[in-house]
């Protein structure tokens, strides 16, 4: 009898992990707590909110599930993974304590000072005053000002100034716009470079890095506008050779996995660190206990070995077993949002021509519904249409030829994802 798998989130991540496991002969059955009209498509949604730790944990009992693939940043903190272990069910995620990775950034950012990981020079203040103090006290110039907590993607604010700076404290730890997630807030030095997520499956002791990918994170085109959870990326990053992937893996994976094990918290799981790129060679910006969003999505449609198979291995520890086999050829994913992401926006616009899309393009669903009337939005990020190609032109041609194909009234798309030559990726 095959696997009876568990996700918790709502995502176009879920839906393309979803997506890939449905693949697989070794699972029977995928739930999702909670999904989207996307993952219902191949999987069965559970009305629990990923947060809903207690609904879930309950519901794993009854649903006999053997084995939960962590996608999202919510469930593991409040600790999802260490109470389904404890309950028999083996876990793709990290636990509580090693989920602070991302959880705590002013204690990720002391866990790279203690084990030697290049990141940005930082100090962390729990009191407004101080950190206003420090940041008076240094020469004026470009910080960066981050709440410690989770702050759904947002809580980062780029300073050129001290000026900046100063309002930037106002709006974390007096306004406090990213509530409890500014209780401490991390100041740090802005680093100049350029920008590429790192993914790696992990199984407590060793890395398997996946393709690098690049993410266009501003709302409009030129890397202009709002920062928002992600608008589009491309696989594999044009700029990561060979020389830098070694330096990532010898500077950032392998003492991060080295460092939390001797910390007692060994890391299982998808490791996603931010990095950028320096004339001083590679830096952390953050880590992600997760997967990206939509950075899954094109990965899951390159990844030609079974999913289930390497995350089950990964959770047994022996990773080292599995082969991680990957298409040679780059994929596009472009998103298409609601009008007003990451501001406000509207819900419940009908969604029209999906079915129209190429069979070997795929269409991994975010925001969305059923209700009455057909599949309607439901979110910022609506959805993200992912094409693979024999380069990076080809396969963003596809997709951009495919999005024009899906309507809904606001619908909103950067036009540049995958460029090539402009520039920043
Ligand atoms: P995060 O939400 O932590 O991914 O940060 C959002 C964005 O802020 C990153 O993708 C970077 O572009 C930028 N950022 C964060 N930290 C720094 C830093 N120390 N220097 C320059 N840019 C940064
Ligand atoms: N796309 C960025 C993230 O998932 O954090």
């Amino acid at each position: 009898m095959g696997a009876r798998v568990l996700l918790a989130g709502n995502g176009g991540r879920e839906h393309a992990i979803a997506w890939k496991l449905r693949q697989s002969p070794k699972v029977d059955e995928i739930f999702v707590a909670n999904g989207n009209a996307g993952t219902a498509l191949v999987a069965t949604n559970l009305p629990y909110q990923p947060k809903d730790i207690d609904g879930i944990c309950k519901a794993a009992a009854e649903l006999r599930i053997d084995f939960y693939l962590a996608s999202m940043d919510d469930p593991q903190p409040l600790g999802l993974v260490d109470r389904l272990r404890a309950q028999g069910v083996l876990c793709y995620g990290p636990t509580q304590a090693a989920a602070r990775l991302e959880s705590s950034k002013a204690w990720s950012k002391d866990f790279m000072v203690r084990h030697g990981i290049p990141t940005a020079r930082h100090a962390t203040f729990g009191a407004y005053a101080e950190a206003r103090s420090y940041v008076e006290s240094l020469p004026d110039g470009p910080l960066v000002v981050k709440a410690s907590g989770l702050a759904a993607g947002k809580g980062v604010i780029v300073c050129n100034d001290h000026r900046d700076a100063l309002n930037a404290l106002d709006i974390a730890m007096l306004r406090r716009d990213f509530g409890a997630a500014g209780d401490e807030v991390v100041i740090e030095q802005r680093l100049y470079g350029w920008e590429t997520s790192c993914h790696a499956f992990c199984d407590g002791k060793t890395a398997v890095l996946m393709p690098f990918i690049s993410d266009y994170k501003t709302a409009q085109d030129g890397d202009i506008g709002l920062n928002t959870g992600g608008m589009g990326v491309y696989s594999p990053s044009a700029r990561v050779d060979a020389a830098l992937t070694a330096d990532v893996v010898r500077q950032v994976v392998e003492p991060t996995l080295a460092g939390m094990a001797a910390e007692g918290a060994p890391y299982n799981g998808t490791l996603y660190p931010g990095l950028m790129v320096t004339e001083g060679g590679v830096h952390v910006i953050e880590y992600n206990a997760r997967w990206g969003d939509p950075e899954t999505q094109a990965l899951m449609v390159r990844l030609e070995s079974d999913l289930f198979e390497v995350c089950h291995a990964a959770a047994e520890g022996r990773l080292h077993e599995v082969d991680v086999r990957w298409s040679p050829r780059p994929s596009v994913g472009v998103v298409m949002a609601s009008g007003g992401y990451p501001a406000t926006y509207k819900l419940g616009h009908v969604i029209e021509g999906i079915d129209a899309v190429d069979p070997d393009v795929q269409v991994f669903q975010a925001g969305t519904k059923q209700d009455a009337r057909g599949l309607v939005t439901n979110g910022g990020r609506v959805l993200c249409v992912v094409a693979t190609g024999d380069t990076v032109e080809a396969a963003r041609e596809k997709a951009y030829d495919n999005v024009r194909r899906i309507h809904f009234t606001d619908a909103h798309y950067r036009k540049d994802i995958a460029l090539l030559d402009s520039g920043a990726h």
